[in-house]
């Protein structure tokens, strides 16, 4: 069955940044990926606007900016609390990165993430017409499709997980997880960025809930059939591209490379993140330093690591141990004109970013697991064809599927991190734009337009069958 009524498409998801915060730097992949979503059909984006209120009221604050309307509430300091700092990252994000070690689990963590998605399905529901799709972004959102159904609402609902699935042993930790699972069941389809953490959910619902797989790969239970799909999210590739050739990144590529003093640069761009494997990574470099002494003035290592989620206190440890560890390397290793990690603890524009990257012989991204990682998929699309540089990359995250062409590491391993930095300073250029156009061609194919269309044309195609499917 074909549902070509889609009259709207309602994004929603945690966080709303307006696309003009894309100027200030503040924007991440994931909300550049939605902004670019919601030019190409009418509707909005709704979710927390970030900031606290004494009461809440759900109170929406419509907005419209470059071709995106947002509607957006404020939450009340014990919801962000309990709900955002407490139990989307502190008790699922660690959980669903393999940290079970970092997982905190507390009642009223889950207590305030269910009143906050209720609050969510409650503000929307009245906003929401009959033949619009709503597409429900990441983890923090899980029961809100099921809060939907309850309020009535029988339009085709989609989830999209931008995090990985975990195991089944590693979910089974989660206290009250076959209840939190159970409520997917309300939405039509689940997106994934790789087939395994798509497999992972389906070992789950099977093993664990007692839902039925069939031929056709749908999967039911209590009178639901929803349907789990690998899509991964990719970047919007024209734009980069267009944004690494613009005057401010020409500018900030010329900066680069006039204070890199004729060193070769290599490059890491994340959030502040124990997950982004940034101890692994100056570990891994320092090693390279070790085995490498002739090379040690000839490079450096550029770290740039925006603040993240910083009233949690796992962040504050990571940032911490990375402050730590970058003055031991930089101790050790420096003299007085070379300095072996500059490490920035500040975000840039994408434009200023854009000319970083193609300054960089190597782009260094070595998270110990990701949901997909969209910095790998910007660095290539900023590099010059010609003459473009290495990307190292993780095995653990989610772009490696689709950048088999890159370096491909165990970030876990200082020594094949160390072999990875010294072979990519040494390959010669035809190497390297054999590599780099197979790259690109991924990320020009599979780019954020692809990615929309794929998971927007799953969510309104309805092929199973009439018998198993209820709706309401
Ligand atoms: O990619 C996972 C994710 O949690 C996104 O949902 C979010 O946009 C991004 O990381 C940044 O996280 P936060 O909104 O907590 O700063």
């Amino acid at each position: 069955m074909e549902f070509n009524t889609l009259s709207r498409l309602i994004v929603i998801s945690n966080r709303v940044q307006p696309p003009g915060a894309a100027s200030s730097g503040a924007q991440g992949g994931l909300s550049v990926a939605l902004a670019a979503a919601l030019r190409e059909y009418t509707g909005f984006w709704f979710g927390w606007s970030g900031e606290s209120t004494e009461q809440f009221t759900g109170h929406i604050n419509f907005e419209r900016d470059d071709g995106v309307t947002t509607a957006t509430i404020d939450l009340e300091d014990q919801d962000i609390e309990e709900y955002y700092n407490g139990y989307a990252n502190r008790t699922l994000w660690p959980l669903f990165h393999d940290r079970v070690d970092l997982a905190e689990y507390e009642r009223g963590f889950a207590g305030g993430y269910q009143r906050v998605n209720e609050r969510f399905a409650e503000t929307l529901r009245p906003l929401v017409e009959p033949d619009d799709a709503i597409w429900v972004q990441d983890y923090h959102l899980f029961p809100l499709g099921s809060e939907l159904r309850k309020l009535g609402c029988e339009n085709r609902i989609g989830l999209f997980l931008h995090i990985p699935w975990p195991a089944r042993r590693v979910l089974s930790s989660l206290p009250m997880a076959e209840e939190l699972v159970s409520t997917l069941f309300a939405y039509d389809v689940i997106g994934f960025h790789t087939d395994e953490w798509r497999d992972s959910f389906t070992e789950y619902v099977t093993q664990q809930l007692g839902a039925v797989l069939n031929d056709e790969g749908d999967i039911s239970l209590g009178g639901r059939t929803i349907r789990a799909i690998t899509c991964p999210i990719g970047i919007d590739t024209k734009e980069f591209v267009a944004m690494s050739q613009s005057e401010t990144a020409k500018l900030s590529y010329r900066q680069m490379r006039e204070s890199a003093n004729n060193r070769e640069m290599i490059v890491g761009v994340d959030r502040l993140d124990y997950s982004k494997g940034l101890e692994e990574r100056f570990l891994g470099y320092e090693r390279f330093l070790v085995e490498h002494p002739e090379e040690r003035k000839e490079v450096f290592l550029l770290q740039i690591a925006p603040p993240s989620r910083e009233t949690v206190e796992t962040y504050q440890n990571i940032r911490t141990a990375l402050e730590g560890l970058s003055g031991r390397i930089n101790g050790a290793y420096a003299d007085i004109d070379w300095v072996p990690i500059r490490y920035v603890n500040q975000g840039y524009r994408r434009d200023v970013l854009a000319g970083i990257y193609r300054a960089a012989k190597i782009g260094l991204v070595t998270p110990l697991r990701d949901g997909m990682n969209l910095v790998a998929k910007e660095y290539v699309a900023a590099q010059d064809p010609e003459d473009p540089g290495v990307l190292i990359l993780s095995r653990f995250a989610g772009a490696a599927i689709q950048l088999k062409d890159a370096v491909l590491i165990n970030p876990y391993s200082a020594e094949e991190m160390a072999d990875a930095i010294a072979s990519a300073l040494r390959m010669d250029k035809p190497e390297r734009i054999r590599r780099w156009r197979l790259l690109m061609d991924s990320v020009e194919k599979e780019d954020v337009v692809w990615w929309r269309q794929t998971f927007v044309d799953a969510l309104m195609t309805d092929d199973r069958s009439d018998d198993s499917v209820d709706i309401a």
